[in-house]
């Protein structure tokens, strides 16, 4: 039944939930100006901050790098179904409202590790009538698991497409590339994968420091080059469509990144640099700035 993971004994859930480390979700929530985020993640982010004070860039224009992606699977594509592992918290677009916003019938299936995106789920299975979402708490090495529950709610004889949006730089390569090649494996004809991750190929200098301060605090953090990106592609039988693999504000730019509101000047002149990345416009993004690719493949 959709939503089984939100069945998990709410004591369960707590114990599993440890505030007094940073961890990948929250620390990234921070950068989205999202709430769901501990003193721990704050702090972490605010260190990835100030090794890279235009860091939030990269954060913000992977997640206009998914919309984009996600608009063109379901309007130019065809695309109905879409498996997103390494979900992160709920957000104001996910998949699902970006995809039944162009195809009602759109489904989508979530998956993440981390109990804290397990508590808030709730807010990812709210589709519209037409469609389906379904929430999985399971782990990206666990790509068996995935595809038998995902198959409870997907059709795994239409296409299919795979979100792995910035979450394989968590991953070491002798695991990543069978992970990414079994699940596509496991894809018919006509799907599709879309994939982002983190590099120093572009700017070394400010995303080496940034690595630094997060493996500082225990996180696995792979930086890969666009051959090494390149190569999920081409392991797992994909073609690249166009343009590529290039830095992600190059990836079909629309142009239509959302501005926040803004609040009052004396309100803002009152924050700390993390705190006013929230209401930050993203538009003046430079090629100095981004630090992550982002492709589409495509399965024959
Ligand atoms: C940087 S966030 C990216 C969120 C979203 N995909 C996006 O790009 O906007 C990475 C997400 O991957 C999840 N994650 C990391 N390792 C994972 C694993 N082994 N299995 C499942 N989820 C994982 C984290 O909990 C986090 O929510």
């Amino acid at each position: 039944m959709p939503g089984d993971a939100l069945s998990q004994d709410p004591a369960e859930l707590r114990r599993r939930i440890d505030s007094s480390k940073a961890h990948p979700a929250r620390v990234y929530d921070v950068f989205l100006g999202g709430k769901d985020h501990y003193p721990a993640d704050l702090g972490a982010a605010a260190a990835g901050l100030a090794a890279n004070p235009r860091g939030y860039l990269d954060v913000r224009h992977n997640r206009d790098f998914l919309r984009r992606a996600v608009t063109t699977l379901a309007r130019e594509d065809g695309i109905r179904q879409f498996l997103d592992i390494g979900t992160g918290l709920p957000t104001a677009e996910n998949v699902h409202q970006i995809a039944q916003r162009i195809a009602p019938e759109s489904r989508v299936v979530y998956v993440d590790n981390d109990p804290v995106v397990l508590a808030h789920a709730r807010a990812l299975l709210t589709s519209g009538p037409e469609g389906r979402t379904d929430y999985i708490d399971a782990d990206l090495k666990s790509p068996a698991q995935i595809l038998e529950q995902a198959a409870k709610t997907l059709d795994f004889d239409r296409p299919v497409a795979l979100c792995l949006v910035a979450i394989l730089h968590f991953v070491e390569d002798a695991e990543a590339y069978p992970i990414v090649r079994e699940l596509v494996d496991a894809l018919p004809a006509g799907s599709r994968l879309v994939l982002s991750h983190l590099t120093e190929d572009l700017n070394a200098e400010n995303v080496r420091a940034v690595q630094r301060t997060y493996t500082e605090r225990g996180f696995t953090f792979v930086l890969r080059s666009r051959d090494d990106v390149e190569r999920f592609f081409a392991e797992s039988g994909l073609e690249l469509a166009d343009p590529g693999v290039v830095p992600v504000h190059h990836w079909r730019p629309d142009h239509a990144a959302p501005v926040p509101e803004q609040p009052e000047e004396s309100y803002l002149a009152g924050l700390d640099d993390i705190e006013k990345v929230r209401y930050k416009d993203i538009n003046d993004v430079t090629d100095a700035d981004i630090n992550v690719y982002g492709g589409l493949g495509v399965k024959a």
